[in-house]
């Protein structure tokens, strides 16, 4: 596995592999790799025959008193992950070769509505800095599909939105969340929490379970359901921020007649601020 940090490089490297009738498949990454960005780049690899990753971990989709500072940059060991993963070729550009004239100036893509609310809410801007990287990096790497994980369900939606009203010629696959035993979905802010918060973390998404199970058996009072999860989350610790039953394929709120629905929740467990979903078809058979 090659590692470019240069978009000319990188460029010339896609080329080869498209000169060699390869198809080309993208997982893009803040890095700090774990065993949900490996299976990112599997599922790549079993469609793709050239799979690049990248590693940047973009200011542009931080808050001013976010974690960017903070945030893990491990290099050598994300590249062995990666390696192992079946990546062929890994883009690990600076700030300067993302935004070489700086963030002020740089063109803005913004997703309306999908964006709005949830982590749209709570972390303003956060979704634009991620329409637009994404975007730079896609017209960058110019691959035949992208993976990108469902655990960030509403950046999945953004990032759909985005592709499809832009017509960027891209086959965009959401991968599903890979979890810890005990529950708690895979995250690089995972590595944030104490041995005592790790402990309490998983709760986040069995109070999800339990409101799947409530609407499986025909509950279709959010407003209960979500209030006493929500309490549950006190109880054991967390400092809600948000819960809500979305309907799954438009984001937008939950009827009583929607049979897609997706539960989606963040809250903080001392100042790591953890997120997940539950996507559930109501007309499944179980
Ligand atoms: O999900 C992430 O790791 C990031 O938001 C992404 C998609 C790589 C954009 O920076």
């Amino acid at each position: 596995m090659n590692t470019v940090k240069t978009v000319r490089d990188l460029r010339a490297a896609v080329a080869q592999a498209r000169a060699e009738g390869k198809q080309i498949g993208f997982v893009p990454t803040m890095g700090n790799l774990h065993a949900g960005h490996a299976a990112l780049v599997t599922k790549a690899a079993q469609r793709a025959d050239f799979v690049v990753a990248s590693i940047f971990v973009n200011p542009l989709q931080f808050g001013p008193s976010e974690d960017l500072d903070k945030y893990p940059r491990t290099l050598a060991d994300d590249q062995e992950k990666l390696l192992g993963a079946g990546c062929h070729l890994l883009f690990a550009p600076s700030v300067e070769e993302m935004y070489p004239d700086g963030m002020g100036d740089q063109t803005r893509v913004s997703v309306p509505r999908v964006s709005e609310g949830l982590c749209g809410a709570s972390r303003p801007g956060h979704f634009e800095g991620v329409a637009t990287v994404v975007t730079k990096l896609l017209n960058m790497v110019q691959p035949d599909l992208a993976v990108f994980g469902q655990k960030d369900f509403q950046q999945l939606a953004v990032i759909r939105a985005l592709v499809r009203d832009l017509n960027m010629p891209v086959q965009i696959i959401g991968a599903p969340t890979v979890r810890a035993e005990d529950g708690l979905a895979l995250s690089s802010r995972n590595g944030y929490l104490t041995p005592e918060q790790r402990v309490v973390a998983p709760n986040l998404y069995r109070g999800l379970q339990q409101i799947a199970a409530a609407l499986r058996e025909g509950d279709r009072d959010f407003a209960k359901l979500v209030a006493a999860a929500q309490q549950q989350q006190l109880a054991v610790g967390f400092r809600p921020d948000y819960l809500e039953i979305r309907e799954a394929n438009s984001l937008r709120a939950a009827t009583a007649e929607d049979r897609q629905l997706v539960i989606l929740v963040a809250a903080f467990i001392g100042n790591t601020r953890l997120i997940d979903n539950l996507a559930l078809d109501l007309d499944a058979t179980p």
